[in-house]
């Protein structure tokens, strides 16, 4: 099996997909279909490890399921090109997790800061599964061999785990690995994080140090990719801003986690870079900044949310998608797994 460059990355399906996911993540997976091969997963098992009461229930987690599909999709991923599918469908993904939880080490988990937020102060009440997402994650990228992961800046951590994991992996079993054929001792390559573009961390519109999160019981504070023109337009009028012109120089963002932000959005709305987005608009007034803001959102949001309408119309031709990509997943999936479980020592049906 030689390693090919390959993508990998995932989504939640926990409902109010907003334009941080859409800049930090979507936007690089479709432009990384040109140059790679690229596989783009509903991660629905990552999704359940919080409360039930947070994401949602069966109902909601099939709907957001296809929701995330259907964002993909018009976004510009194609289905046929690449592969995308639901990661419960494909078994691997739970299996090489074991294998993994045995691999990594309890202090790797407890450095993990995603947890100790999402965990909260009632830590004892947090689910295993929590403590394991990051593992699961390895698991995920992994088991395709993949070799480059698109995430926003907020998954760099876990995906220095990954790479821990694999590195593990490959020393532990070094003598097997070569035995089995992996001339050069990897069976599993380590993962290059893709942190890429002006929004690898797009803020909260309602307070610029937190993060737009799909999670914050204020809709102003994000803009979900469903958001119909009024609605963007509300929320752009309303964010938070200080009383100063934008400045001429990226410099003059520093102090403004605000106006960095909102300048950062239209730079990556826009294709151009922040100087750039300064030099037009530095020095004019905030509001006309915010006008020229509203009209880009609206321009490049609406055809998506227009499309995910149509598709999530027809919920019979989305689960069609995910289930072949599934099919095509499985396959690669499978064949890592063979060799994982060789390489382990597993007996197991030739
Ligand atoms: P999640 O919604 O947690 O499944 O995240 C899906 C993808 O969106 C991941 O690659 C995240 O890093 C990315 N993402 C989530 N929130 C943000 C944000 N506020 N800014 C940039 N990227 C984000
Ligand atoms: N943990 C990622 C997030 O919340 C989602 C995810 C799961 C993922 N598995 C992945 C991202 C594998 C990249 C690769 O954003």
């Amino acid at each position: 099996m030689a390693i090919v460059e390959r993508v990998f990355s995932g989504v939640q399906p926990t409902g109010n997909l907003h334009l941080g996911n859409y800049l930090g993540a979507i936007v690089n997976f479709v432009r990384l279909q040109e140059t790679h091969n690229c596989i783009y997963c509903v991660v629905d098992l990552h999704a359940i490890t919080q409360p039930v009461s947070v994401w949602g229930g069966p109902t909601e987690l099939a709907r957001n399921t296809r929701e995330v599909t259907a964002a993909f999709i018009a976004a510009g991923i194609d289905p046929n090109k690449h592969i995308v599918f639901n990661q419960s469908q494909v078994t691997g993904h739970a299996e090489l997790t074991w294998i993994f939880n045995c691999v990594a080490r309890i202090g790797w988990l407890n450095r993990m800061t995603q947890f100790k937020e999402k965990a909260g102060k009632d830590r004892e009440n947090a689910s295993v599964g929590l403590y394991d997402y990051p593992v699961l994650m390895a698991a995920d990228i992994l088991l395709y061999r993949a070799t480059h992961v698109p995430v926003g800046e907020d998954q760099k951590q876990h995906l220095e785990l990954a790479r821990d994991i694999a590195q593990k992996f490959n020393n532990d079993f070094a003598d097997s690995i070569r035995s089995h054929g992996f001339a050069d001792g990897l069976l599993f390559p380590p993962p290059e994080p893709l942190i890429t573009g002006p929004a690898t961390r797009v803020m909260s519109l309602r307070d610029g140090t937190k993060k737009m999160s799909k999670s914050d019981s204020s809709d102003n504070s994000r803009i979900n990719l469903t958001d119909d023109a009024d609605t963007i337009a509300q929320k752009i009028r309303k964010a938070k801003t200080d009383p100063e012109p934008l400045p001429s120089e990226e410099k003059g963002l520093e102090p403004r986690p605000e106006a960095d932000n909102l300048v950062g959005i239209y730079a990556a709305l826009s294709g151009r870079s922040k100087a750039e987005v300064l030099r037009e608009f530095g020095g004019g007034q905030f509001s006309n900044f915010k006008n020229a803001l509203v009209e880009l959102c609206v321009t490049k949001l609406s055809p998506i949310a227009s499309e995910m309408k149509r598709l999530m119309a027809d919920p019979g031709h989305v689960d069609a998608i995910l289930i072949d990509g599934a099919d095509r997943a499985s396959v690669i999936a499978h064949e890592t797994m063979q060799a994982a479980k060789d390489i382990v020592g597993f007996i197991r049906k030739p």
